[in-house]
């Protein structure tokens, strides 16, 4: 049966829900004040399940693998292009070296293979590398510009769907009649009785223009420091480079500071001396839906018609085709996935957050 299906949210999450849904035949309506300028606007856009893996984080590595392979499909139909270069850790003393070989260890022990680098082999892959790096590591993951991948979505669902520039009203729109369905795709703003289900991890981050980028992505310690470059394509010989990012749990605004901007260019800088000369372009901060388990928010909830698509942490570009498809499926047939079922925090009135055992 097909749906009438209002999504909150235009950010990178909505909106690949919107064209999963329109391929299937379901008609959409988007409400977002500023479709696109959310978190996915300060998005890296790492493809990385395996250079974002974390300790105690299973669940997610192997739901950011299941997306990760959509990826290429999802980019060809958008027409934007990916970068395969891959991804270089790199450590810059014996102290950031460790880091690297404790990452190399958590990835073997989920079956994926970080092929050890030497400081030579490193240097070789990575001429703009600083010559103290001491060694480090490499990766398959891929990259990709998430303001690329909104603006083609939002021009492929121009003539598909309404939307409507204004905040949206949970509370006046999941029982009207115009629609079936809400899908509430706000990242770290979620409207009650949600809203305790996610808190603000601020990220701060940096775009630099450099006509020497480096050609991988770098994921890096800098005596103990860690940073990531992310090289975009370069035009008429000049790449931009995305240096992020800080993590901040913390109850004001997303604003870049100068003490978060600054230590993130040192870092960088530390492991990349070429961009000293690099044109500073901007310095941008959002939130990060973080939620309890650090697991997003996918499918169905005690409201009757509400759906969620939220709480995606660090991994919102990554997860957004997986989220699309599962939303969908949602949708269609009420299938959600157990690990990512809103309904799995303990709920009276939402105070709880405590996980339930399924
Ligand atoms: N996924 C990169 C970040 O959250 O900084």
């Amino acid at each position: 049966m097909l749906s009438r299906v209002k999504i909150l949210g235009a950010g990178i999450i909505g909106l690949a829900c919107a064209d999963e849904l329109v391929r299937r035949g379901h008609r959409v309506t988007l409400v977002d004040p500023a479709p696109g300028s959310g978190a996915s606007h300060a998005a890296a856009g790492m493809l990385s399940p395996a250079g974002e893996l974390w300790h105690g984080e299973s669940e997610l590595f192997v739901f950011g693998a299941r997306s990760a392979a959509l990826w290429p499909d999802f980019a060809a139909r958008l027409d934007v292009p990916l970068r395969e270069e891959g991804t270089l850790l790199a450590a810059l003393d014996h102290g950031d070296l460790q880091q690297v070989l404790r990452q190399a260890e958590l990835l073997a022990s989920h079956d994926v293979t970080a092929e050890q680098l030497a400081r030579d082999e490193l240097l070789a892959l990575e001429p703009g590398l600083s010559d103290r790096v001491v060694g480090g590591a490499r990766l398959p993951d891929r990259s990709v510009d998430p303001r690329v991948v909104v603006a083609a979505l939002r021009r492929r669902l121009a003539s598909r769907v309404e939307v409507v520039e204004a905040a949206g009203d949970l509370d006046g729109l999941d029982r009207r009649a115009d629609h079936d369905v809400t899908i509430v795709a706000t990242g770290a703003l979620l409207p009650a009785p949600f809203d305790r289900l996610v808190r603000p991890v601020r990220g701060e981050i940096v775009r630099v223009r450099s006509s020497d980028p480096p050609r991988h992505t770098i994921r890096g310690w800098a005596h103990g420091e860690q940073v990531y470059a992310v090289p975009r394509t370069a035009r008429a010989g000049v790449a931009e480079v995305v240096v992020g990012a800080t993590s901040e749990e913390h109850n004001g605004p997303p604003v870049a500071t100068v003490g978060g901007v600054s230590r993130l260019l040192d870092s960088a800088r530390r492991l990349i001396p070429g961009l000293d000369r690099a044109e500073f372009a901007e310095a941008i901060a959002r939130d990060r839906p973080g939620t309890p388990d650090n697991l997003p928010l996918v499918g169905a909830t005690d409201l009757e018609g509400v759906i969620l698509a939220a709480g995606h942490f660090r991994h919102g570009v990554l997860l957004a085709p997986l989220t699309a498809q599962l939303v969908a499926d949602q949708v269609e047939s009420g299938h959600v996935e157990p690990a990512l079922d809103p309904r799995r925090f303990a709920r009276s009135d939402l105070t709880s957050l405590e996980r339930t055992t399924a």
